[in-house]
């Protein structure tokens, strides 16, 4: 008998997440004669049972454009936002799974997606994943798709922000999405020839930064460019940090837990204007003057770039692969430039962040890049 496939994209949005809805739908539709339903607005629509049919029309025309045609939220099966109040919604998502007579659910996002689709794949769903994040912090695949689109956007951002540099001799800093993983700003910092870059996984020092910009004024380069990671951290401050997650995993009591990670959110909030206080440090440090530039969610926008079209549509149209063959409890990845499934315990909790030794960073050394360390 024909399967009926649900589907559904879930998390921050994605270029790209169309053209593997696209690529998905149309491959299981006219390959395989499947029904595919739409899920709204991630797993609320699940839950609140809000769809619609995709069918070949609706798949149309989708490839190129940003966002995605379902919606998306970051709602968690096990933490819904029901009147105001937090609940458990994971039986009623059941539910809805089964009387919809899904044969399977595939659920496209981040970590936060792969970790809730394999808490429902342990409640028994066939369940299938794609990999998409502009973070490109999702472990068992090389890459993500949505990264290289927004990877081109910050490197036109650092491009641009050179020639304003250059002609009023600042220090333009500019702050790149990322979450806890330096992928987007080390790649876009090195490909537009950022002079200094500052990522998750190398605590920085602002005196070794002031140092490299002031030796780069000596050389007569009156600029500089700084490439951020939003995830970035001071030295002292990573210190703080560490030693804070630290007590954490080893705390048992529920209470003190739930203050200590309480105290944990307090450390991101203050984080999250570190790029402010970096800029301010540096002006007095160097006595040039210095300005941010935060790229923010334009980085999410607008149109796929190719590399990203072609990702997602290798993998959509993999996908409908697997289930045909009933293969569930998987995520699609690319490995060594090949498509490949990956059992989903092994991508849940886990956070693919960039190797200090990685290639890109020893490349990006022996231009001359400062990483502040
Ligand atoms: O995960 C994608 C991402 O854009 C991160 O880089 C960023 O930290 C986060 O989402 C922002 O989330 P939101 O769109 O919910 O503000």
């Amino acid at each position: 008998m024909d399967k009926t496939i649900g589907i559904l994209t879930s998390g921050g949005d994605t270029p790209g997440s169309n053209a593997a809805i696209r690529a998905f739908g149309k491959a299981a539709i006219s390959n395989y004669g499947m029904k595919i339903i739409g899920f709204r607005d991630g797993f609320r629509g699940l839950m609140e049972n809000h769809f619609i049919m995709l069918d070949n029309k609706m798949l149309s025309g989708i490839l190129t454009l940003g966002g995605t045609i379902l919606g998306t939220s970051r709602e968690k099966p096990f933490r819904m936002n029901v009147d105001g109040n937090e609940k458990d919604m994971t039986e009623l998502i059941i539910n809805n799974y089964h009387a919809n007579k899904l044969d399977a659910l595939v659920c496209i996002g981040g970590n936060g997606t792969q970790k809730n689709a394999y808490h429902l794949a342990e409640r028994g769903l066939n369940i299938i994943t794609l990999p998409k994040t502009i973070d490109n912090d999702v472990a068992k695949t090389d890459v993500t798709f949505g990264f290289d689109t927004a990877m081109g956007i910050a490197t036109e951002a650092i491009d641009r922000l050179h020639s304003t540099a250059s002609s009023h001799h600042r220090i333009i800093i500019v702050e790149i999405m990322g979450n806890k993983a330096g992928w987007l700003t080390l790649g876009s910092g090195i490909a537009g020839g950022a002079d200094v870059i500052l990522i998750p996984e190398i605590p920085y020092h602002v005196d070794k930064i002031a140092e490299s910009i002031l030796e780069r004024k000596k050389l007569g380069k009156s600029f500089s460019i700084i490439a951020i990671a939003e995830g970035a951290m001071s030295h002292d401050f990573n210190t703080l940090y560490s030693k804070l997650k630290e007590k954490i995993d080893v705390t048992k009591d529920k209470d003190s837990k739930e203050k200590l990670k309480q105290d944990r959110t307090e450390l991101d909030i203050l984080n999250a204007s570190n790029t402010i206080r970096l800029g301010n440090h540096l002006q007095e440090l160097t006595k040039l003057e210095a300005r941010v530039t935060i790229l923010g969610h334009l980085q999410r926008g607008g149109t796929p770039s190719s590399a990203d079209r072609l990702l997602a549509t290798r993998m959509g149209t993999a996908c409908a692969k697997f289930i045909e063959n009933e293969d569930y409890g998987i995520m699609v990845a690319l490995k060594k430039n090949h498509i490949d499934a990956v059992p989903l315990e092994k991508v849940v909790g886990k956070t693919k962040k960039v190797p200090v030794d990685h290639q890109w960073i020893k490349s990006a050394r022996r231009v001359g890049t400062c990483f502040g360390d």
